[in-house]
């Protein structure tokens, strides 16, 4: 028998002379061109991907060793420049929004109802709907002008993401140039990047190997590869992308989601083969099933399945409920859960002095996450009573030393959903829920009041400003991501600053770059001269921040980023809004009264503001943090619109528009619809058969419309 020839095998990069180097480069710079050129500009690639991966690490790997080597002609570079410090900030020119969620059949039968009556349709209409599976990765928006992609943005908040183009050029699912003739000029292709299962698995290898971050599961480890400021280690890391919604489009190539699923695959995108056309909610419920008993078997993770009303113009009239379009829905699977022991249980205290019993676990793999911690919620959670005393587990407390089943969904932090009481060791250790904070002060736990005045379930501290603990949660909050957004702050830093009493209160970030003579920060182990700099330069940059930003970062109980948003809408400017708050805690019942009337904001946050901007140490922190920043003042929106700001009352049959329609209409033209007729109300639109309404319009000398009137009003 003939011998076959082995492949020799390459030298290893650790042994290459510097001669050798040059002229492998060399080699591997002009075919990793001929492939990124069949790859992004031809869309057909002759090798395959981890063919191309081993080129691309080998190439890596020669650079990194003789870094002389690399020129601007390098392939390394191309891929566009590494984005310095952070990244660019880019606003959506339409928002990515998200999907409400259905759980139950029920819920998607409720769901198509809706439609059905809100477009008024006929019984017998058939709504097709597009049935995708739910890919759990990062949404992407990739805006192509005249065919070419010139952006690549992150979903972010919604409204602005950030500028991740030169990462998602290493894409091969992602066109460069998009294919086919008279394509708009503006087109803006969304859709989901997502790691394989069995890539995220080896990366984390390669992680562990290198001792480098271990992720999670495959969408956090989608998210750093997309992340990193070097493209090249983007592009070493497989990352696909699914086509699925689009953003702002000059002209629309089809009239159906269908349609446009077609169009991107025609243009070079790859979109999930598993996505059907479904003609009823029977068989939205069926492909609901199929895609479940599929899930484990395929290659990368979803959650659920999506199910989008076909026809555009429908999703054009449906249009959005807050942040949800009403076209669409995500139909969740069941939360995947899993058994082990409880080890022991730890009291965490947040930043507003509430306190969180934490599970430590015999870690155990839940729907492929490592789960080490499960939140225990308060002391009643673990006796097994709900929080409106009702039984939760019978005779099921839990125990340190207990078997629990746990539970996760999403992105929903683990839950223990059972006790096995059979399995309960002898030496199971009952939990004593501490009477005192366990920081220094020791301060005494009360349980929280709830809305009916009765004891609710959560217990506090007493301690407020005084306890550190409370003090560090808000600390982090204020730099994070989701407030003043400082690079290079994170939980580690401010702990560190705060340990060293370098930071003690917000406006204490200000004043470090002043304070750094005598801190001499350069000279704490892992930091640098640049390090420094970079925070301070960091810091510096977030000086001028946005109102509604500014607000939630103050960090009052209760104003989560919505509440804060609206909040910033409402006021408009940081002065009137902190006017307004100063009256509110006085009591002033104007003050209060104007706060209850803006969206959204109703008596628990008004207590909450009342007492915040009651308390003189508040004032102070406020004081001095706003010597330090200039607050910008917020937008508001749809100004120009004739019925901004007015409320608006709709009785009696509406003929050309349904009520729904007509209160989306009104409220997306910035006027408030309300239920009942009062002096506050500007316009009452009255079709026939209006009754009570309009008599108390007529009481209160409120101007009534026709609904040809009201058409004729909101289209000026
Ligand atoms: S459509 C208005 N289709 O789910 C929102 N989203 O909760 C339109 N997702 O942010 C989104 N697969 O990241 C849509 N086939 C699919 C999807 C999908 C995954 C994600 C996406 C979005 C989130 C919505």
């Amino acid at each position: 028998m003939p011998k076959t020839a082995k492949p020799k095998k390459p030298v290893d990069v650790a042994d290459l002379t510097k001669a050798q180097a040059k002229v492998e480069w060399k080699r591997l710079a002009l075919e990793l061109e001929t492939h990124d050129r069949l790859y992004y500009q031809d869309d057909a690639p002759k090798i395959s991907d981890a063919d191309y991966d081993e080129l691309r690490r080998r190439f890596n790997a020669i650079e990194t060793r003789f870094p002389e080597l690399v020129s601007s002609e390098s392939p390394s570079q191309k891929v566009g420049a590494a984005p310095s410090g952070r990244f660019r900030k880019v606003r959506h020119a339409v928002p990515m929004l998200s999907l409400d969620n259905a759980f139950a059949e029920e819920d998607v039968r409720d769901f198509a109802g809706r439609i059905a009556r809100f477009l008024k349709l006929a019984d017998d209409e058939r709504i097709d709907f597009s049935a995708e599976p739910k890919i759990d990765g990062l949404s992407m928006s990739l805006r192509y002008e005249g065919g070419e992609l010139v952006t690549a943005a992150t979903r972010g908040d919604g409204t602005e993401g950030e500028d991740v183009t030169a990462n998602i050029r290493t894409l091969k699912d992602v066109p460069q140039k998009l294919h086919g003739r008279n394509l708009p000029d503006i087109c803006e292709v969304r859709g989901e990047v997502y790691m394989t299962k069995q890539a995220f698995l080896a990366l984390n290898e390669r992680q562990k190997e290198a001792g480098d971050t271990i992720f999670a599961n495959p969408r956090n480890s989608a998210a750093g590869s997309l992340r990193q400021k070097d493209p090249t280690i983007t592009a070493s890391r497989p990352l696909g992308f699914f086509a699925y919604a689009w953003g702002e489009m000059s002209g629309m190539p089809a009239e159906t989601q269908s349609g446009m699923i077609k169009w991107f695959e025609h243009c070079g995108f790859t979109t999930n083969p598993l996505t059907r056309l479904c003609h009823s909610v029977e068989e939205l419920i069926a492909f609901h099933r199929s895609i479940e008993e599929q899930r484990s078997e395929l290659d990368y993770d979803i959650d659920g399945v999506v199910y989008k009303v076909d026809r555009i113009d429908w999703q054009e009239r449906l249009g959005f409920v807050s942040r949800t379009p009403r076209w669409g829905i995500a139909h969740k699977f069941p939360a995947e859960r899993a058994m082990t022991v409880l080890k022991d249980i730890e009291i965490q205290v947040g930043r507003t002095g509430s306190f969180t019993p934490v599970g430590k676990l015999e870690p155990v793999g839940v729907g492929g996450v490592i789960v080490q911690n499960v939140t225990l919620h308060n002391e009643d959670y673990i006796k097994g009573i709900g929080n409106k005393g009702e039984v939760l587990r019978e005779g099921r407390d839990i125990r340190v030393g207990d078997t629990v089943v746990i539970q996760r969904a999403g992105d929903v932090i683990p839950q223990v959903v059972d006790v096995l009481i059979d399995k309960r060791p002898a030496d199971a250790v009952e939990f004593h829920f501490p009477k005192t904070c366990p920081c220094p002060l020791h301060t005494d736990v009360v349980r929280e009041e709830i809305a009916t005045g009765e004891e609710g379930s959560r217990a506090r501290c007493t301690g407020e400003f005084a306890c550190p603990y409370q003090r560090i949660e808000h600390l982090k909050l204020f730099a994070s991501r989701r407030a003043f957004d400082i690079d290079g702050l994170g939980e580690k830093q401010i702990q560190f600053f705060f340990d060293q009493g370098w930071v003690k209160e917000p406006a204490d970030i200000f004043t470090l770059a002043a304070r750094n003579r005598e801190l001499r920060l350069e000279e704490v182990e892992g930091y640098g001269e640049t390090s420094v700099r970079n925070l301070f330069n960091a810091i510096d940059a977030r000086r001028e921040i946005a109102l509604e930003r500014f607000i939630f970062a103050l960090g009052m109980r209760h104003v989560g980023e919505t509440t804060a948003l609206a909040l910033a809408r409402g006021y408009g400017s940081w002065d009137a809004f902190h006017d307004a708050c100063l009256k509110v805690a006085k009591g002033d019942e104007e003050a209060i009264a104007e706060m209850d009337a803006l969206d959204q904001i109703g008596d628990t946050v008004i207590k909450s503001i009342a007492a915040y901007f009651g308390e003189d140490h508040n004032l102070g922190i406020v004081e001095r943090l706003t010597k330090e920043v200039k607050i910008q003042d917020a937008e508001k929106p749809k100004r120009n619109s004739p019925i901004a700001t007015k409320t608006v009352v709709f009785t009696g049959t509406l003929e050309k528009m349904t009520r729904d329609e007509a209160k989306a209409t009104a409220e997306r033209l910035g006027a408030k619809v309300s239920g009942s007729v009062s002096k506050k109300t500007d316009y009452v639109v009255a079709g026939p058969g209006a009754g009570s309404k309009l008599k108390d319009a007529q009481k209160h000398g409120v101007q009534v419309l026709t609904e040809d009137e009201w058409l004729q009003l909101i289209a000026e």
